[in-house]
């Protein structure tokens, strides 16, 4: 079983990363395998090229960045965490490029992500947590992934890095979050064989109008 982690900042010790180690813990603590995916400075963003979804591919066709290699672990972990720092009161942008394109590769033409157990975090000197929380836990909730919580929402404070680690309620959000990853992981892999999961189909693409 391993859960794998996007660190979504382009700081790759700073707060996200901080934060991420610290759910790792509890995740490793539990016996379960973490890597965190450092994502690159340079990624590019999505194309709309639509060649992986008329090809059925599962990798993007740009393959200079690195994204493709986080597509792939992402495809064969048991979990998925996704971190990113609040830049303007949403994700950063090089998390976004990376999401689109992750979700767009993985997720939506052959899902590869249903089933998945998925977590989200994010860090912020003040405003805009709720937002980049919910916009990273809505990625995942569209690609029929099974969310997990903490006993808050996954925003912690911090600027400068390491800052995080004086908020203490934060990182005990953290601790717990991936003790609950790590169980849901757990539980999902327990029932293989037992219970199946339900069934899933692609979906019936519509716009608004047909
Ligand atoms: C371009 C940019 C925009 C930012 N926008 C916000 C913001 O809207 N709200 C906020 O509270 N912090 C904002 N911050 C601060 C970061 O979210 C904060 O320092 C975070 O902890 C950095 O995480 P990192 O160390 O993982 O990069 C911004 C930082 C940068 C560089």
């Amino acid at each position: 079983m391993k859960v794998v982690a996007i660190n979504g900042s382009p700081h790759k010790d700073g707060n996200t990363y901080q934060c991420l180690e610290e759910v790792g813990k509890a995740v490793q603590a539990a016996g379960i395998d973490y890597e965190i995916l450092q994502i690159g400075t340079r990624v590019h963003p999505c194309l709309a090229c639509s060649h992986c979804i008329e090809n059925h591919e599962l990798q993007c066709v740009q393959d200079d960045d690195g994204v493709n290699e986080i597509i792939k672990k992402c495809i064969e972990a048991d979990g998925i965490i996704l971190g990113s720092p609040v830049y303007h009161g949403g994700i950063a942008g090089g998390m976004k490029c990376v999401l689109d394109r992750l979700m767009l590769c993985a997720g939506c033409v052959d899902n590869q992500l249903h089933h998945k157990v998925g977590a989200a975090i994010c860090t912020l000197r003040r405003s805009g947590g709720m937002e980049t929380y919910q916009q990273l836990l809505g990625t995942m909730d569209a690609m029929e992934m099974v969310i997990v919580t903490s006993d808050y929402w996954g925003a912690v404070h911090g600027h400068q890095a390491g800052e995080v680690q004086q908020d203490t309620e934060g990182m005990e959000v953290m601790a717990k979050l991936g003790r609950n990853v790590a169980w849901m992981v757990k539980v999902i892999d327990a029932a293989k064989g037992k219970i199946d999961p339900p069934e899933t189909h692609a979906r019936t693409f519509t716009n608004f109008i047909r």
